[in-house]
Formats: C-alpha cells, sequence, structure tokens
C-alpha cells in the first residue's frame, strides 16, 4: 500500500511513519511537510538512512497541503490512503493569531478532501483532537456523541475540519474516518507543549510556568499507543466514524509537573504560578469504549513507564532540543511568557 502521511516531520506525525514503516515491510510512504518552525526532517533521519540502504519506501516532499496543485499532483500517483497530521498544533498560539490554523486547519484539510475524492482514494483519516468537545467538569468523560463546543481558536479550526470531513463522506461518500485524541507525549515532541517544556526547562534549572491554579487535568496517551491506534483505524475502521482515542490517564497539570522534577530529582521551587491561558479548558476525560470494542485496540503504556522513557530520550537527545530551544522560535516564547509571568 502506498499512503500519503501529511505533517509527518511533526511530533506525531514523525513517530507514526517510524512506526508504519517498521511495521510494514511492503508499504511506501509519501510524507509532504512545510517543515515550519514545528517540522523537522532530523525526527526521520534513521528512517531516512535505513531507506537509502533498501527499498526506496520512504519519499520526502517539502510542500503546502493548501497547494491544491501540489496535492494533486502527489495523489494522482497511486496514493491509496491518506492520513492528515498537518496542522497548526499549539493553543497558545492560535491565541496569539489565528489565521494560520484557518488556513492550514480548514483549508488544507479542504484541498486534500478534493483530491482524495477526485482520486477515488480508499482511505482518508483526519487526525483530530478531544479539544473539539471543549471542556468538562468534574465528572464524565467525551464520548463521539458528544456536542462539538471548541473553545479556542485551535480546536475551533480543527472543529472546521471535522466537519469538512464529515460532510464529505455523508454528500459524496469519500471513505472518510476521524478520529479525536487526548494529548500525546513521547519523543520528538516539540518543546513548546507542556511535558517537554517542562523537561527542558527542569533539566536546565529554568522555571516552570504552570497557568492558573496548576489543577487542569488533561487526559494523557504514550504516542506509541495513539500511532498504533491510527493503524487499527486506517486497515479496519469503518467509513463515516469517529473513533475517540486516550490513554485512561487524567492527571492535572501540577501532578505532571511533580512526576517531571522528581524524575529529574530538581526542587519544587522551579515552579512558577503565571497568569492562566484565555478561555483555558477545565478538564478532559476521553472514552475510548468504541475503539476498543470494536477495533481491538488497547494502549500498552501506562504513565509510570512513558513517562521515564520520554525524560529518558530528552536527557540523550539534548542537542535535538537544544537546537530548538536556542531557535527563532523563542520570539513567540518570550513575549507570551512575559505576559504570563505578569500576576494579575
Ligand atoms: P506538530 O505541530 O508537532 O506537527 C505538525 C506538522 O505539520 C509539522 O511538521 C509542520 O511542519 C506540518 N505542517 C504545518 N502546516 C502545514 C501545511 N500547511 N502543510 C504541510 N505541513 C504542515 O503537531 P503534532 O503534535 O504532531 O500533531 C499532529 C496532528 O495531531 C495535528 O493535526 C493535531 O491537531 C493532532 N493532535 C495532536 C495531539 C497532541 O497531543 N500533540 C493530540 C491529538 C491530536
Ligand atoms: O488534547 C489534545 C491536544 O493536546 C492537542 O490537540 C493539541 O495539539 C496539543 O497541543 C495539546 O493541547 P493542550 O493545550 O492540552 O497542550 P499543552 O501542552 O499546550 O498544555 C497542556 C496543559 O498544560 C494545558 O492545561 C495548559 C498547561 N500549560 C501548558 C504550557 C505550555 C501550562 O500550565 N504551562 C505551560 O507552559
Amino acid at each position: 500500500m502506498k499512503i500519503l502521511v501529511t505533517g509527518g516531520a511533526g511530533f506525531i506525525g514523525s513517530n507514526f511513519i517510524r512506526y508504519i514503516f517498521n511495521t510494514y515491510q511492503d508499504y511506501s510512504i509519501v510524507n509532504l511537510d512545510k517543515l515550519t518552525y514545528a517540522g523537522n526532517l532530523e525526527n526521520l533521519k534513521e528512517i531516512e538512512e535505513q531507506d537509502s540502504s533498501c527499498k526506496k519506501r520512504y519519499t520526502f516532499i517539502k510542500g503546502d497541503i493548501t497547494d491544491s496543485k501540489l496535492v494533486d499532483s502527489i495523489i494522482e500517483k497511486d496514493v491509496e490512503a491518506v492520513i492528515n497530521f498537518a496542522a497548526e498544533s499549539h493553543v497558545d498560539r492560535s491565541i496569539d493569531n489565528s489565521r494560520i490554523f484557518v488556513e492550514t486547519n480548514v483549508l488544507g484539510t479542504q484541498v486534500l478532501l478534493d483530491a482524495a475524492l477526485k482520486h477515488g482514494l480508499n482511505r482518508f483519516i483526519q487526525i483530530s483532537t478531544d479539544e473539539v468537545y471543549g471542556s468538562l467538569g468534574p465528572d464524565g468523560k467525551f464520548s463521539e456523541t458528544t456536542p462539538l463546543s471548541p473553545n479556542s481558536p485551535y480546536s475551533a479550526s480543527k472543529a472546521g475540519a471535522d466537519l469538512l470531513t464529515r460532510s464529505y463522506f455523508e454528500t459524496f461518500g469519500l471513505p472518510a474516518l476521524i478520529t479525536r485524541c487526548s494529548n500525546n507525549y513521547g519523543p520528538y515532541q516539540f518543546p513548546e507543549k507542556l511535558i517537554p517544556f517542562f523537561i527542558t526547562n527542569a533539566m536546565t534549572d529554568q522555571q516552570l510556568p504552570l497557568y492558573g491554579d496548576g489543577q487542569n487535568v488533561r487526559d494523557w496517551i504514550f504516542v506509541e499507543d495513539h500511532c498504533s491506534a491510527i493503524d487499527m483505524v486506517l486497515h479496519h475502521g469503518k467509513p463515516g466514524t469517529i473513533y475517540n482515542i486516550g490513554g485512561d490517564c487524567e492527571k492535572t497539570n501540577a501532578e505532571i509537573t511533580k512526576t517531571i522534577l522528581q524524575e529529574l530529582s530538581k526542587p519544587e521551587s522551579l515552579i512558577t504560578y503565571v497568569k492562566d491561558r484565555p478561555g483555558h479548558d477545565r478538564r478532559y476525560a476521553i472514552d475510548c469504549t468504541k475503539i476498543t470494542r470494536d477495533l481491538g485496540w488497547s494502549r500498552k503504556y501506562v504513565f509510570k513507564t512513558g513517562i521515564k522513557e520520554t525524560v529518558k530520550w530528552y536527557n540523550e537527545n539534548q542537542s535535538w532540543w537544544n537546537k530548538i530551544k536556542t531557535g527563532e522560535y523563542q520570539d513567540f516564547y518570550k513575549r507570551w511568557y512575559e505576559d504570563r509571568n505578569k500576576q494579575e
């Protein structure tokens, strides 16, 4: 099978390419990625190396998913399935400036859907997020029928893409499926997201800025478990269906922070409570009964093991994140954290 993975140079996309490349020896993978600040070809260095000594199963194309001519020319070359990871993915950045989120996440998905339809693809998988459901109170979980209620420009753009994907199934019969996963963590995550940001700050004795009271809850899943779930959906999912994916692991941000500090033997005095994220969703929790029951998926990692592996990876790959943390992406961060550090 030949698959097109978009956004494959990012965190989850690169882990997914590695997973598929190593699991299916006869699959070929095309990776279309714009290489934004979050895209990094170093994430796939060993795949490039392995591939050059074998059958050329992996191809990288630098480009934008909103470029319909380019997308069309890639898909027409025998691609059988598209897995769309490409996105602007960081909530804080969407609060700073939402335009690119609409362009990539909504328009880009529409371009891919059109090309998939034109060339009669067997599968279109839209990689979405639990954030489209909004925020929960102290009880309950998101199921696939929970109404969409996105609160950030990021989640609103992802919800828009989900609705477009659904409409291509309903209107045109495109065999499209949607996955909605909770918070991922693991190797190669860009150090702007909570876990890698705090691990790398703690390693360098910098402050860990916890938003608000630190009691917001997220459900955490190790990235490899997300990849195995997408594998199941790709091969066995029913067209027109939404699948929730989660780690059955609810934790407050304060709990996550303390675990990271313990793993690194660093003091809790590194924690600083800063001004809250605007529109900050209080709690996410995922009911993933459907994918477990219908496709037989289950997660492999518990948080204790996953976080140890993750801390170890950032410890052993300091040159990977040092380059990023001293690069131009800092401009956004200086502004953002200057503002967050101003206590109300
Ligand atoms: P990421 O920011 O690490 O990677 C995104 C990738 O998309 C980058 O390589 C970037 O260069 C590429 N990209 C951005 N705009 C593009 C464009 N216009 N054309 C082509 N490529 C483009 O993101 P991630 O955390 O790996 O998330 C991947 C997907 O999974 C996203 O769709 C996100 O919404 C979804 N998701 C993420 C999480 C999470 O916890 N990280 C959880 C659930 C769902
Ligand atoms: O739930 C899935 C979503 O998870 C994905 O769709 C998004 O792409 C991904 O970025 C992630 O969104 P979050 O906003 O939950 O992730 P983030 O790592 O930015 O923040 C996690 C929690 O930690 C959130 O409650 C905000 C808080 N936080 C985050 C940062 C970066 C802090 O307290 N301090 C910080 O510096």
